[in-house]
């Protein structure tokens, strides 16, 4: 058999194994209903990382942000209504989450080709994993069919993962979703692109903080004061090339992640996730398959489907 053949085979038994252990999600769930999905999702992430580089990060973090909420139900898509508290107004949302026009855009076009049919939450995984290969990282089959949730959950959502937490809070919080140490390793590894507001790292950068580079706290100094320019940004990753590799963890392992809660990944070499940070690092490939098996993982958080929820017809209102 050759490679190729063997690959689509494999590729084609690991579908049929998740589709019939998950039971409900599938990668041709539209088919017949939307068949042109995909292409309309694509293209307008596409769009949209044209006119601003940023954005594909910003959908990135927005999956991550509706999946740990609720699970990826669309949870953080609603705005305040009444007797709904948005997701919006959450500490790690407000002023912080972005590109909801995007998505509200990808939304019309899709309505537009087929009513009533697609999800805001399967508009917003796929619209996560074609950020990840339009900035060049890896490309995964994306399993569909959730539903649009109801309601909304302004309190767990402020109990998303913070970035002044130790390495067992976060441990423990993905555990709480059923993701393991090396997910949460892995997935940070989405930090490789985007950025963070002066005040998520200030206390980083002035310290007194261990494990960080002196001469990279220095720097990260210049536009983050010790008290004012709260909003001021920095890339998450030094450089800033708004291309999805693993440059991430090589900063790691020399002091320079812009995050407190980036840097509990690796301790100087003895910490429970190092080696991981170390393997990441070293081997771009590893990192590109684990990260696309991660984001399958995490898109699995909380299924809605079936008759469950609702398909929202305008992601920011329940119908
Ligand atoms: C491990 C726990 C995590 C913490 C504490 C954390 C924290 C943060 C913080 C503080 C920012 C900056 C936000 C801002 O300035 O507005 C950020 C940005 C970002 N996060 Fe995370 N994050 C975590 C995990 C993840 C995961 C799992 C993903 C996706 C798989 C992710 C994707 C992103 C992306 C792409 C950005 C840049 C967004 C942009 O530029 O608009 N993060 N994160
Ligand atoms: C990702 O793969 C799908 C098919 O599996 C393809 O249609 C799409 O163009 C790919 N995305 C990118 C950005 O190359
Ligand atoms: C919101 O989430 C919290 C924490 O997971 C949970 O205890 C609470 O019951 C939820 N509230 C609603 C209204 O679902
Ligand atoms: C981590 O943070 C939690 C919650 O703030 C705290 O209870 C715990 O003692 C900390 N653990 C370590 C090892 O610092
Ligand atoms: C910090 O980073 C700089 C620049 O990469 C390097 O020259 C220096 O040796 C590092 N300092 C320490 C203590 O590792």
């Amino acid at each position: 058999m050759a490679a190729s053949t063997r690959l689509v085979a494999i590729a084609g038994l690991l579908a049929l194994l998740v589709c019939t252990s998950n039971g409900q999600l599938s990668p041709s769930f539209y088919a017949k209903s939307c068949p042109n999905v995909e292409q309309i999702v694509l293209s307008g992430m596409a769009d949209a990382i044209k006119k601003e580089p940023r954005m594909g990060a910003s959908i990135i973090r927005l999956f991550f942000h509706d999946c740990f909420v609720q699970g990826c139900d669309a949870s953080i898509l609603l705005d305040n209504a009444p007797g709904l508290a948005s997701e919006k107004d959450a500490v790690s949302n407000k002023n912080s989450a972005r590109g909801f026009e995007v998505i509200d855009a990808i939304k019309a076009q899709v309505e537009k080709a087929c009513r009533a049919t697609v999800s805001c939450a399967d508009i917003l995984a796929l619209s996560a994993r074609d950020s990840v290969s339009l900035l060049g990282g890896s490309n995964w089959t994306v399993l569909l069919g959730r539903r649009d949730s109801t309601t909304a959950n302004q309190t767990e959502a402020n109990n998303l993962p913070s970035p002044f937490e130790n390495l067992t809070s976060l441990v423990s919080k993905f555990a709480a979703k059923g993701l393991t140490a090396q997910e949460l390793t892995v997935l940070s590894g989405a930090h490789t692109v985007g950025f963070s507001v002066c005040f998520a790292f200030r206390t980083r950068v002035w310290g007194p903080e261990p494990n960080i580079n002196i001469s990279f706290a220095m720097a990260r100094r210049q536009n983050c004061p010790a008290s004012g320019g709260d909003t001021n940004l920095a890339p998450l990753t030094t450089p800033n090339t708004n291309r999805f590799g693993n440059q991430y963890f090589k900063n790691l392992m020399v002091g320079r992640a812009l995050l407190h809660s980036d840097q509990e990944l690796f301790k100087g070499g003895a910490g429970p996730t190092d080696g991981m940070v170390r393997r990441y690092g070293k081997d771009g490939g590893a990192f590109a398959r684990d990260f696309a098996a991660a984001m399958v993982r995490m898109g699995n958080i909380g299924l809605k489907t079936g008759n469950q929820g609702e398909v929202r017809l305008d992601c920011r209102k329940v119908n």
